[in-house]
């Protein structure tokens, strides 16, 4: 009976969690935006906010993907002494993905169409990484927060130079995406092997060059 009733809870948490991550403005960040009131843009023409909107809504998507997959790896990894790390790391993407998601709004924009597809694609990852072991999943995450780490460095060359509130935003996450490739490998997080990084990086083209414009 307990356990039935702990699997519909499961269940429920699972579909609140999907929720919050897939339906815009959903998510309930833990701290504020690096986009503060202090921090203004310059007058942008339209051609710079579409750009501006394009590499923030990859950015957008990139948190989509590690929502699932921080999901995804909690219903099959066990990672008993780290659970409380990788539960604030998850916490930190959920503002992530809310910043983004604001800052578009700002834009006068909108999250990807695609962003279900990628959901499943990247939980099913998380949950498949987190049934081999905890080493593996620990090194999926490094793997792929370094991967972000790179991304977030590229956008902050290619944003417009009159958009300051999306470079406040970025420069953040990419404090944070760093601390968590750091705790992942101190937690015991395998290094990957090139090819399996190579592989990571043409997945991420796909994402990066698709939702740019849907
Ligand atoms: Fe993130
Ligand atoms: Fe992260």
């Amino acid at each position: 009976m307990t356990r039935s009733h702990s699997r519909a809870d499961n269940l429920i948490q699972q579909f609140d969690a999907v929720l919050r991550t897939l339906v815009p403005h959903a998510a309930s960040p833990s701290r504020p935006t690096p986009a503060t009131e202090a921090v203004h843009d310059e007058p942008m023409s339209e051609e710079e906010r579409r750009h501006a909107a394009g590499l923030m809504r990859i950015n957008h998507t990139g948190e989509v993907c590690a929502q699932a997959l921080y999901q995804g790896q909690g219903m099959t990894a066990k990672l008993p002494e780290v659970r409380g790390q990788m539960e604030q790391a998850a916490q930190e993407e959920i503002d992530h993905l809310a910043w983004c998601d604001a800052r578009l709004q700002e834009l006068h924009d909108r999250p990807s169409l695609l962003n279900p597809l990628f959901y499943a694609a990247s939980f099913g990852l998380g949950a498949t990484a987190g049934a081999v072991g905890d080493q593996v999943s620990l090194g999926f995450v490094a793997a792929t927060e370094e991967q972000v780490g790179q991304h977030l460095e590229e956008h902050l060359v290619k944003l417009p130079p009159a958009d300051h509130r999306s470079r406040a935003v970025l420069r953040q996450m990419a404090i944070d995406e760093a601390h968590h490739a750091q705790l992942a490998l101190e937690a015991g997080g395998s290094r990957f092997p090139a090819p399996v990084k190579l592989g990571m990086k043409l997945m991420s083209k796909l994402m990066t060059k698709s939702v740019y414009r849907v």
